[in-house]
């Protein structure tokens, strides 16, 4: 076999948000460094697309919607025993802070933070968590360095996670499970679908970043498959930004 440092071989992982943008490329990715994978999402149309981009067989889906109490608990019951676990899924949501209801932190906050981490709880006190495993958050710039207008809600979630993933990840090192955060800027994905931006101010945006583009999908999945390999075996509590040099100015 060739030698791959970063190889997913017997690994189960499961990855929520496995229906679009960076979670499907993280779902893809690690089936190509052969592993099996758990997808999980909403929508299984589009869960099934993934799969249908994927290597391997064996990978499974479980459609859950993260929000729902009953949803959250038939995702770690019908979970497999896990070597990875990617906190994908998640949203964002603008609104100029004087217009915040409780209503919109609950939404914003309740997939960005209460469902992942409640998630990553129960399947370590489930024992659904192998000696070895590595849990991942996928966060944002916008929970390290990045303000932008009108963005202090998902700022929030995503400074909650990183702030959560230190503490758990010393928590957890005495079982030997490693916990880390991936934080892109911004990615190509369907996350800017809602209209929050207009294509002129995005096409602007680019223009702040050394590297002159946003990242693709795939460069944040090339993370968290370091993240998950035995390779970052002596990793855990790192935010790892992830960012075109967007940082550097
Ligand atoms: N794109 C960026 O620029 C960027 C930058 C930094 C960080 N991130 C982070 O990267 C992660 C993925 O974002 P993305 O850009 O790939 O967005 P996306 O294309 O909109 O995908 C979001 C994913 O989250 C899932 N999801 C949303 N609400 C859910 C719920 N209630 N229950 C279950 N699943 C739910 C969606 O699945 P269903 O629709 O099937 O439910 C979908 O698979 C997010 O945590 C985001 O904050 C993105």
């Amino acid at each position: 076999m060739a030698y791959n440092p970063f190889s997913l071989e017997n690994k189960t992982i499961l990855v929520t948000g496995a229906s679009s943008g960076i979670g499907r490329a993280i779902a893809i990715e690690c089936s190509k460094m052969g592993a099996t994978v758990i997808l999980s999402g909403r929508n299984e149309q589009r869960l099934q697309e993934t799969i249908s981009q994927m290597q391997g067989k064996n990978h499974k889906i479980i459609v859950a919607d993260l929000t729902k109490k009953e949803d959250r608990d038939l995702l770690i019951e019908q979970s497999p025993n896990l070597d990875g676990l990617v906190n994908n899924a998640g949203l964002i949501k603008t609104l100029p802070f004087q217009f915040i209801k409780y209503a919109d932190l609950e939404e914003v906050m309740s997939v960005n933070f209460t469902a992942p981490t409640l998630i990553s709880a129960a399947l370590v006190k489930k024992k659904k968590l192998n000696k070895g495993s590595s849990v991942v958050f996928i966060s944002s710039i916008a929970g390290l360095y990045g303000v932008t207008a009108a963005n202090s809600m998902y700022a929030a979630s995503k400074c909650a996670i990183n702030g959560f993933a230190k503490n758990m990840a010393l928590d957890l090192a005495g079982k030997n499970i490693r916990v880390n955060t991936v934080n892109p800027a911004s990615v190509e994905t369907h996350i800017y679908d809602e209209g929050i931006f207009t294509p002129e101010q995005l096409e602007e945006d680019t223009k702040r970043y050394p590297l002159k583009r946003y990242g693709k999908p795939e460069e944040v999945a090339y993370a968290a498959v370091y993240l998950l390999s035995d390779a970052a075996a002596w990793v855990t509590g790192t935010n790892l930004l992830i960012d075109g040099g967007y940082t550097l100015n």
